[in-house]
């Protein structure tokens, strides 16, 4: 569905005056950012147990389906919400409607404290890859991961016992951040991706390629594609499916909004989020087939199926199994720092778009530049995020926090999304037709359709966690720990949400005026509901552009 016949023309010079935002320096910087950001932990230690656990070589199919009917659209609705209203979260959904702050606000928050566990988990993987050079975690990785490295308390708690093997590395996670953030857009978060990304690639294939000629690697390969087609009737593996598709694209944490709002006005908005959305997937599979060689190596080693072995995802993967596995192959301290190595990339590309999303959005709210930004989300964060995980305890709080967080909040994150653009401010017919207008592809109802359909989706999701969680509780934690730790995290999130848009904007925007306008699109002007008003006083402009 092309809006216009031809593109519309520039944005005005009073416009790109008052525009004094950051940017990146091209389209293929954001999209390396982009994908920065989506790439991570997820894609490496995540997906492969995922897949593995629902159904394997069958999970492809709720997988696809998560990716073209929630991942793809909510990417689009994202880059376009940011570039149109080009702001950070906050700032692009107080311009989508004036009561519709807080919800950037949500996303705000989660970001705020996934930064703070993030960088722990980037500080052991650095720990770790040093401590492939002498395999030191080779001999009992088990032992050495609880015990000699994170100094694990036997039993749930929060003490204040640092553990200095912990707190170095991520004190020096927490310095790197930092610097990223203060040398700005395209200075510093930009610099990273063009650097880390290509430099990820090239090492994860290194990576796979040795696992591929591993003994036992089509025994692996075979445990994560053979398809069990059942898997395909449990609504918990269409579930799974979606919140892998979530994480793994950074969704609903307000990042791709504050990624998309440093284009140029004049941008092909839609193609570079396929190619992001398929990048991210491709890693992914590479990811998976990297993980399932590698565990098909130790399944032969200790002579049993890959399906009698456990730690296949998540913390125990990276820091127990794979340690196991790299103890026992030839070459082992390459395959170690190749894989800690990509952890550390792979994580630090994301952590940084989580920091920029909260430092973007008190720029906008307090009128700080992007150095004080960067101090002002760095440095409250290190010091939280080392009290808080660089202590004996910093295990169980990590698994609480993500849990209630990432579950929970970010489900909430894009319903609240979905509903305040599509429904509270009825910005669906503009938004898409702000995709369409300068894109190489276009988008139209069908789009708008689906995120409807998949919004049902989310409510359901959400509700069945929340009755999880409350009735359940998670793993073996106990009851106060959950309602200090994981409950409180939501209290947190949800007291800024409301609480900020409160505080007054210490800098003014001015009035803001979208670019393509809305009459331009064809649309009748703002605040005029009327599904049959006539479009703007002037003729949508034609032609002309530079
Ligand atoms: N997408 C990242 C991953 O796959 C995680 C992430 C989520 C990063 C949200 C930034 C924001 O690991």
């Amino acid at each position: 569905m092309a809006v216009a016949g031809s593109p519309p023309t520039q944005p005005g010079p009073e416009l790109g005056a008052k525009d004094k935002r950051e940017h990146w320096s091209g389209q293929t910087a954001f999209i390396l950012a982009a994908v920065g950001s989506a790439v991570g932990l997820g894609n490496i230690w995540r997906f492969p147990g995922e897949a593995y656990d629902n159904g394997g070589g069958a999970f492809m199919i709720p997988y696809l389906v998560a990716l073209l009917t929630a991942g793809i659209p909510i990417l689009l609705l994202e880059h376009g919400i940011g570039h149109r209203f080009r702001g950070s979260a906050p700032l692009t959904f107080r311009r989508i409607h004036r009561r519709a702050e807080g919800v950037g606000w949500w996303h705000v928050a989660i970001c705020f404290v996934i930064g703070l566990y993030y960088t722990a988990i980037i500080a052991w993987a650095l720990s770790y890859f040093v401590f492939s050079f002498d395999l030191s975690y080779a001999d009992d990785p088990s032992g050495y991961f609880y015990g000699d490295f994170l100094h694990l308390t036997e039993s749930v708690g929060f003490s204040l016992d640092f553990v200095p093997g912990v707190l170095i590395p991520l004190a020096l996670v927490w310095i790197v951040a930092i610097v990223v953030l203060w040398l700005g857009v395209s200075g510093g978060v930009e610099k990273l991706n063009v650097i880390g990304i290509p430099l990820l690639v090239v090492t994860f294939t290194i990576l796979v390629v040795r696992a591929l000629f591993l003994d036992g690697a089509a025994e692996g390969l075979d445990a994560l594609f053979t398809p069990d087609f059942s898997a395909l009737s449990n609504p918990d593996v269409w579930i799974a499916a979606y919140g892998q598709i979530f994480f793994s694209l950074s969704l609903a944490y307000g990042v791709m909004v504050t990624y998309a709002s440093y284009r140029r006005r004049r941008s092909n908005v839609t193609s570079p989020a396929l190619v992001v959305a398929f990048g991210n997937s491709a890693f992914e599979l590479l990811a998976g087939i990297g993980v399932f060689a590698t565990i098909g190596f130790l399944a032969v080693q200790q002579g049993v199926g890959v399906n009698e072995l456990t730690n296949l995802t998540g913390v125990s993967l990276s820091f127990i199994t794979f340690p196991t596995v790299i103890g026992q192959m030839p070459g082992g301290e390459v395959f170690g720092a190749l894989f800690f190595g990509s952890l550390v990339i792979a994580g630090v590309t994301s952590l940084v778009s989580v920091l920029q999303t909260v430092s973007s959005a008190l720029q906008d709210k307090f009128g700080w530049t992007p150095r004080q930004g960067a101090l002002a989300v760095g440095l409250p964060s290190a010091v939280l995020s080392l009290v808080g995980f660089g202590t004996t305890t910093g295990l169980y709080l990590l698994d609480t926090v993500d849990q209630f967080s990432n579950q929970l909040g970010i489900v909430m994150g894009a319903i609240l999304m979905i509903g305040a653009s599509l429904w509270l401010a009825r910005r669906g017919p503009e938004l898409s037709r702000h995709l369409s207008a300068i894109s190489t592809f276009a988008v139209g109802k069908v789009w708008l359709v689906v995120i409807n359909v998949v919004s049902l989706l989310l409510i359901y999701m959400f509700v069945d966690k929340l009755v999880s969680l409350i009735v359940d509780g998670y793993g073996t934690y106990p009851a106060w720990y959950l309602a200090l730790f994981g409950w409180g995290t939501m209290a947190f999130i949800t007291a800024v949400a409301l609480a900020m848009p409160a505080l007054r904007w210490a800098k003014d925007h001015g009035e803001f005026h979208p670019w393509p306008t809305r009459a331009q699109l064809h649309l009748p002007p703002e605040g005029d509901r009327r599904p049959d008003a006539p479009a703007g006083p002037q003729a949508p402009v034609q032609g002309g552009a530079a």
